[in-house]
C-alpha cells in the first residue's frame, strides 16, 4: 500500500509517498481502508517541526473508512463497518490502524468527503457553539470562519437561530464563500484591529475563536457586555483581563479530548444533532478533495491560507482483501 511519511521538517517538501507493508491490527486495533483523510492545523505544525516528531514520521488526523479487519479483543466493530474519527498516526495512506474508541459509525449513504468534514470539524464547531450556549436571535462572531471548522460553525450558527453571524478571516477573498454559507457580515482581522471599523460593528453576544493569536485579541474587543467567548484555537493567544472585567465577559476553553473523557453524553448529543443537520441540508460541507498522491499540494493550499472549507485527500485504492 501507499503511505506518506515525513522525512524532514520542510512542510509539504518533507513528505514522501512510499510503498509500505499492509499493517496488521494488533490487540484492540482496527484496520481501516481509508476513504478520506482530513488536513488540520496540527498537521501543518507537525510538518514544520513543531513537537519535533521523530523522523521518519507518519502523521495522524481525521479519517473516514471501512473496517477490513479487527485485532484481538475487539468486540465493538466488525469487518465491513463504516467508521470515522481520528487516528494518531498513519492516516495519509490507503490503510490505517485506528483505535475503536476514537471512531464512530458512519452511514452507508453519506459521501466520504461529507462524513469526513462532519466527523471531527463539524463536531468541534457544534461543541463550540453549544459550549457558548448560542441562543436563537443572538449574534456570533467566528474567526477563521472559512476553514474546516469555521465554515461549518457559520452554517450551524444559522441553523441554531443566530440572527447575525459575523465571519472573520485573514483575507477578503473568502467573503463570497462565507456569504454563500449564511454569514451576515464578513470582516478581515485587520478590520477588527481598526478602531474605526470596530466602532461601526454592532457588538456580538458570542465569540467562537478558531484563530488564536492576534485575531483573538482583536475579536475580543467586538464582544458585547455580558458576552461569552469560547477559546477553541490550539494556536494560543492572550486575553486582556481588563476587557474581560469591563465587559463582564465569560471565557470558556474548549478541548475535545476533555469533553470526550468527562462529558461523553454532551459529545454524543452533538454528534446526533450534527448528522441531523446534515440530513436536513442545514449543513452543507464544502470539501476541497485531492487524490492521496497530491497531499503536498493540499498542505501547500492550507499553508497559503487559501482553503475554502475542509481540505481532504481521498485514496483511490479499491478494497483490499484481508484474511
Ligand atoms: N479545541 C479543540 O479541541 C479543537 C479540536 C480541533 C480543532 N480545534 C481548532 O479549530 C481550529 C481549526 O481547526 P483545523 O485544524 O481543523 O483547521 P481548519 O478548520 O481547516 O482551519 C484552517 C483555517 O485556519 C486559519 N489559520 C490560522 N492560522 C493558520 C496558519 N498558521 N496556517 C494556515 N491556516 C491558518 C485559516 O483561516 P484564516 O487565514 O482565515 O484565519 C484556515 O482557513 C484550530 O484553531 C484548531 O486548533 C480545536
Amino acid at each position: 500500500m501507499h503511505e506518506f511519511t515525513l522525512h524532514s521538517y520542510e512542510g509539504p517538501a518533507g513528505l514522501r509517498l512510499q510503498d509500505a507493508p499492509e499493517p496488521t491490527p494488533g490487540p484492540g486495533e482496527l484496520l481501516v481502508r481509508v476513504e478520506a483523510a482530513g488536513l488540520t492545523l496540527p498537521l501543518l505544525r507537525t510538518l514544520r517541526g513543531h513537537g519535533r516528531a521523530p523522523l521518519p514520521h507518519s502523521p495522524g488526523g481525521d479519517l473516514v473508512g471501512r473496517v477490513l479487519a479487527v485485532g484481538a479483543g475487539v468486540t465493538t466493530h466488525r469487518p465491513g463497518d463504516r467508521v470515522g474519527g481520528i487516528a494518531f498516526s498513519g492516516v495519509y495512506a490507503e490503510l490505517a490502524l485506528v483505535r475503536p474508541e476514537f471512531v464512530t459509525a458512519v452511514a452507508e449513504d453519506t459521501p466520504a468527503a461529507d462524513a469526513l468534514a462532519v466527523i471531527r470539524s463539524g463536531l468541534v464547531a457544534l461543541a463550540a457553539l453549544r459550549t457558548g450556549a448560542l441562543a436563537p436571535g443572538e449574534s456570533v462572531l467566528i474567526t477563521s470562519a472559512a476553514g474546516g471548522v469555521g465554515h461549518l460553525a457559520v452554517q450551524l450558527a444559522r441553523a441554531l437561530g443566530a440572527e447575525r453571524v459575523v465571519a472573520a478571516v485573514s483575507s477578503p477573498a473568502k467573503a463570497d464563500f462565507l456569504y454563500g454559507l449564511g454569514a451576515t457580515e464578513v470582516v478581515g482581522y485587520a478590520d477588527l484591529a481598526d478602531t474605526d471599523v470596530l466602532d461601526g460593528l454592532e457588538p456580538v453576544d458570542l465569540l467562537i475563536d478558531n484563530a488564536g493569536g492576534e485575531p483573538l485579541a482583536a475579536a475580543h474587543a467586538a464582544l458585547a457586555p455580558f458576552g461569552r467567548l469560547v477559546v477553541n484555537s490550539g494556536a494560543g493567544g492572550t486575553l486582556d483581563a481588563g476587557t474581560l472585567l469591563r465587559g463582564m465577559h465569560t471565557a470558556t476553553g474548549l478541548a475535545m479530548s476533555q469533553l470526550s473523557r468527562h462529558r461523553p453524553d454532551f459529545v454524543e448529543s452533538c454528534r446526533t444533532e450534527l448528522w441531523r443537520h446534515l440530513a436536513t441540508g442545514a449543513l452543507r460541507p464544502a470539501v476541497t478533495a485531492f487524490p492521496l498522491t497530491a497531499l503536498p499540494e493540499a498542505v501547500a493550499l492550507m499553508e497559503r491560507r487559501e482553503n475554502l472549507g475542509k481540505v481532504a485527500v481521498l485514496p483511490t485504492a479499491g478494497p483490499t482483501a484481508h484474511a
